[in-house]
């Protein structure tokens, strides 16, 4: 079975998908095969990262049950085997707007594919699909910018996944299910207290759902300047999630990265030996020790 690693931020345009292009190469080229997933569905363009423009087949033609197995849509990248990418989704109106079933036929099917690793791209927001698609995973990557609103958007994104997570341990028909999704929560802290007044051992179910729910945290487009305050952000997390988030590492602002998607291709590809593809080694080194 393959080890799944998802990546988000909650606020766009913060670098996930130049985060999931160079480590899935990176990775790659480690002679692992990986499978690198857009899950952003209605902003699906990592296939434009790649330089792949027209993909035969997408996630639309596999969740329109043209495609029955996912691996049908597994491209590999060229020039960079044993590299795959699965292109995105979202043209239509109802692939845009998955429906619950076809998002657990999605999921169940991707959590199955032949490969060591799957890197999944999660589009922005804090909709149930982004939230599931990142929960979907093994290892949970967040991705933000010195800019104190991606910093406020990834605290809420994984504050959510949090609660997410804890809710569907529950089955949808439990009492405690019921109870739980018709309330508004700030903290988790609320949630177990919440499912303990249901059940007694509601709230133990819980917290050890939260057990493993780690998340690693990548602070990109740093520059000189950043005040980017992490101990605070680890701190929000720490009191209302009661998540330890790690810092993986930094990437600095650098032009090369621009230049490196306007020629279709991977910093680590484009312009190796640049300030943002050394950071993005250190990075790849960082997370194969965790895998
Ligand atoms: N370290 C960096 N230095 C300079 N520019 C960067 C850096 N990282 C990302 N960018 C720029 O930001 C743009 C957006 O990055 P990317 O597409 O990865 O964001 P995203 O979070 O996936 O966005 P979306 O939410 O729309 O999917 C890139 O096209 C690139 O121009
Ligand atoms: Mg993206």
């Amino acid at each position: 079975m393959a080890t799944i690693v998802s990546i988000a931020s909650g606020k766009g345009g913060v670098g996930k998908s130049v985060v999931a292009s160079n480590l899935a190469l990176l990775l790659a080229k480690t002679g692992k095969r990986v499978i690198v997933v857009d899950l952003d569905t209605g902003g699906a363009n990592l296939h434009v990262l790649f330089g792949l423009f027209h993909p035969p087949s997408t996630l639309t033609d596999f969740l329109n049950n043209r495609i029955k197995d996912l691996a049908e849509i597994a491209y590999p990248v060229q020039g960079c085997s044993p590299l795959r990418l699965i292109p995105g989704t979202g043209e239509t109106l109802l692939t845009a707007n998955l429906p619950h079933s076809k998002k657990k036929r999605l999921i169940r099917c991707l959590q199955r594919l032949d490969a060591e690793l799957i890197l999944v791209d999660v589009g922005a927001g804090t909709h149930y699909h982004a939230l599931d698609f990142f929960l979907l995973a093994d290892r949970y990557i967040g991705v933000a910018t010195p800019d104190p609103t991606s910093v406020v958007d990834l605290y809420r994104f994984i504050k959510l996944a949090a609660i997410r997570k804890v809710l569907t341990a529950f089955l949808a028909r439990d009492p405690v299910a019921e109870h739980l999704l018709n309330q508004d929560f700030h903290s988790i802290t609320e949630v177990i207290e919440a499912a303990g007044k249901t059940h007694e051992s509601s709230a133990e179910i819980a917290r050890s759902v939260l057990h493993d729910f780690r998340p690693m945290l990548v602070l990109n487009r740093m520059t000189n300047g950043s005040r980017i305050n992490t101990l605070h952000l680890q701190n929000l997390l720490k009191q209302y999630v009661g998540t330890d988030l790690e810092l993986l590492g930094k990437i600095p602002e650098d032009q090369s990265v621009q230049l490196s998607v306007l020629n279709y291709l991977p910093v680590v590809e484009f312009a190796p030996s640049s300030p943002a593809a050394t950071a993005f080694r250190v990075i790849a080194e960082r997370l194969t020790a965790k895998l």
